[in-house]
């Protein structure tokens, strides 16, 4: 079946608000070619109770996007003020008081043959209204993965660049042949990294296990604000270190996170059951905690949400200026 966006999606493209139809790159751009651009994943969720819009943690994540485009020497020219700004802008522009996901994406844009990279930037941003990405209420069946992960000295997997998401495409598109769910990546030393577009923690002995920063994963935001729910408010002590691929096996709980995920139970791995196969109390619960935190229901973690509607059009007058800048 072939996905159509709708053309007449309002985004944010070459420093102005355009319909997503105008909204269009030559063949020839370079990072068409050679995946010389870096991406961002955010996800705001409507809250109808309090009919508000909630963009969950918006200036951590263009924080994130704005230091890992400068591996790849990409510049934003806009601050993550600005950037909240525009996506609270987006939000109003399509009026939408739906679940959405949002996507920057800044890239190398000038129009030629030849690898090497030149000074030639644009970014863009869309938001998309946006559902579930796994389905993972039931639990979801892994498959570890015959691809490795990117090393850090290839394509560093801490920043989201486009290039590198072959890595991704490959493994998950084996895995849900296989008839997996989501695909599990080892890296070169065989140690657990990650899922193909998520986190992986698990629960061993009363500890919450995840990989290092430095094991070939991708820094997530969700992965960073589950380890601060599980400390904060279930008193878990929280691990960073090397993961076997058979403490997998052994393990008691399993889960994977992401902004596009949330909090996704494994209760399978490689055809064996996790545990007794059911999904795990404590996953239960920091997946409610996560969806509670990103709804704007618990008022300690307010500070991530930047809500979009309240008090009238606060990211007007601030968007107009940005949509000014000419990004050429
Ligand atoms: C490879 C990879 N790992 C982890 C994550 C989760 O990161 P975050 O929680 O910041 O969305 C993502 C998704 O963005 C990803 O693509």
């Amino acid at each position: 079946m072939k996905a159509e966006a709708d053309q007449n999606l309002i985004v944010y493209f070459g420093g102005q608000y355009v319909p997503l139809r105008e909204a269009r790159v030559g063949i020839l751009t370079h990072a068409l070619h050679y995946g010389t651009g870096v991406f961002e994943g955010l996800r705001a969720y409507w809250d109808e109770p309090a009919q508000e819009l909630f963009v969950m943690r918006p200036v951590e994540h263009y924080e994130r996007w704005k230091r890992n485009c400068g591996i790849l020497r990409i510049d934003v020219p806009l601050t993550p003020e600005e950037l909240c700004a525009i996506t609270a802008e987006l939000a109003w522009r399509n009026a939408f008081h739906t679940d959405l996901y949002i996507r920057p994406l800044a890239y190398k844009s000038a129009e030629r043959i030849g690898v090497a990279i030149d000074d030639q930037d644009a970014f863009s941003i869309v938001a998309v209204p946006y559902g579930e990405y796994l389905h993972s209420e039931n639990g979801l069946h892994a498959g570890v993965s015959s691809w490795r992960r990117i090393e850090d000295n290839a394509i560093p997997p801490r920043a989201k660049i486009c290039g590198a998401y072959a890595n991704s495409a490959l493994a998950g598109d084996e895995a849900r042949r296989a008839g997996f769910d989501e695909a599990i990546l080892l890296n070169e030393s065989g140690h657990v990294t990650e899922g193909a577009t998520c986190n992986l923690f698990m629960l061993r002995r009363g500890r919450l296990i995840t990989p290092a920063v430095t094991d070939n994963i991708l820094e997530g935001i969700t992965r960073d604000s589950i380890v601060e729910l599980a400390s904060r408010e279930l008193g878990l002590e929280v691990v960073e270190r090397t993961i076997a691929r058979s403490e997998l096996y052994v393990c008691d709980e399993l889960f994977l996170t992401g902004t596009a995920v949330g909090v996704a139970p494994v209760v399978r791995v490689d055809h064996r059951p996790v545990a007794d196969g059911a999904i795990g109390a404590l996953t239960r619960r920091l997946r409610q905690l996560y969806f509670d935190a990103a709804h704007g229901n618990l008022p300690a973690y307010r500070k991530w949400l930047l809500p979009v509607y309240a008090g009238g059009r606060p990211a007007e007058q601030n968007a107009a200026r940005v949509a000014e800048t000419s990004l050429a």
